[in-house]
């Protein structure tokens, strides 16, 4: 239960806001049954080494083992596609039905689960990219392309059939095709992932709504730390006290905590009275 100065004070922000921004990580889609990222489902075996995901989410590991992280990402993908929008992000669906180019949701998940919840591509920024996508690894386009439907969306760890994997290739050129996502030893840029839009819409914003993140990533931020020096307001949502909460509060904001499967509707249902 939010309590009723914190909805107050949530009513005003959105009410004076221009611009309300959202920025969401991997806790918003638990509750639809995603892993996070740094847990024990996320880890890979190849051979006999266990590689943990930030040793697998690398370019240099595509270079070496091409097929062995498409099976990863093969697997994670199906993982994303056999669950559902949870009413987290539902109601981040209605916060932008309501307030229309004022709002921008900035989602570090690559699940593609607001988009498949009814959030626009106009106004959603993938800055970590898209698990369902694939792009030319040579970069003879900067066109992404479906993962295509022979990727069967049944969650295989192992058995991945290779000669399947080896068929994703770039239908411009034909070299091997990369998932969509932003790895570890990757930099952010404008042309996959929104990188100067983002801080655009974070320099424009007078309310901040964070959800589900623990803030290990840079833009991230840039973007919450870039909203509260020019003098917007944050609220966050998190299972447990973290720093992005923490900066909220200092900065006449608010920490929610609890699950935004819960807390997002409460809050977008106190805009509707
Ligand atoms: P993390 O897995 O680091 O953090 C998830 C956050 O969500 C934690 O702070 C949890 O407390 C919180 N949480 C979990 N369940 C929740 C719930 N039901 N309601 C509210 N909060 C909940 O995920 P991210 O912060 O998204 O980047 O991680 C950011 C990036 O780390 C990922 O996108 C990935 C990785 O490096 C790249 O791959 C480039």
């Amino acid at each position: 239960m939010i309590e009723t100065a914190q909805l107050n004070l949530w009513q005003e922000a959105v009410e004076k806001a221009k611009r309300v921004t959202v920025l969401t990580g991997a806790g918003i889609s638990a509750e639809s049954g995603i892993p996070t990222f740094r847990g024990k489902e996320g880890y890979w075996t190849v051979g006999s080494k266990e590689y943990h995901p930030q040793e697998m989410a690398t370019h240099s590991m595509f270079l070496r083992q091409p097929l062995e992280v498409w099976k990863w990402y093969c697997y994670r993908r199906s993982v994303c596609s056999n669950v559902d929008p949870n009413p987290g992000h539902m109601a981040l669906v209605e916060l932008e039905k309501k307030l229309g180019d004022q709002f921008c949701l900035i989602t570090q998940n690559v699940d593609g689960l607001h988009l498949r919840a009814g959030n626009t591509t106009a106004r959603t920024f993938q800055i970590h990219g898209n698990i369902q996508f694939m792009r030319c690894s040579a970069e003879c386009t900067t066109e992404l392309y479906p993962v295509p439907d022979f990727i069967p969306v049944t969650p295989v760890r192992r058995e991945f059939p290779t000669e399947l994997l080896r068929k994703l290739r770039c239908p411009k050129c034909d070299s091997p095709a990369r998932p969509h996502v932003l790895w570890f030893d990757e930099v952010y840029d404008e042309k996959f992932y929104r990188f100067e839009s983002s801080l655009q819409i974070a320099a424009e914003t007078d309310l901040l709504l964070v959800v589900g993140t623990s803030g290990a990533t840079t833009l991230p931020n840039h973007i919450v730390r870039l909203v509260v020096q020019k003098g917007g307001m944050v609220f966050d949502i998190n299972l447990d006290a973290n720093p992005f909460g923490e900066l909220a509060v200092s900065y006449g904001g608010v920490a929610l905590i609890g699950p935004s499967g819960e807390l997002l509707p409460e809050l977008i249902s106190a805009l509707q009275n």
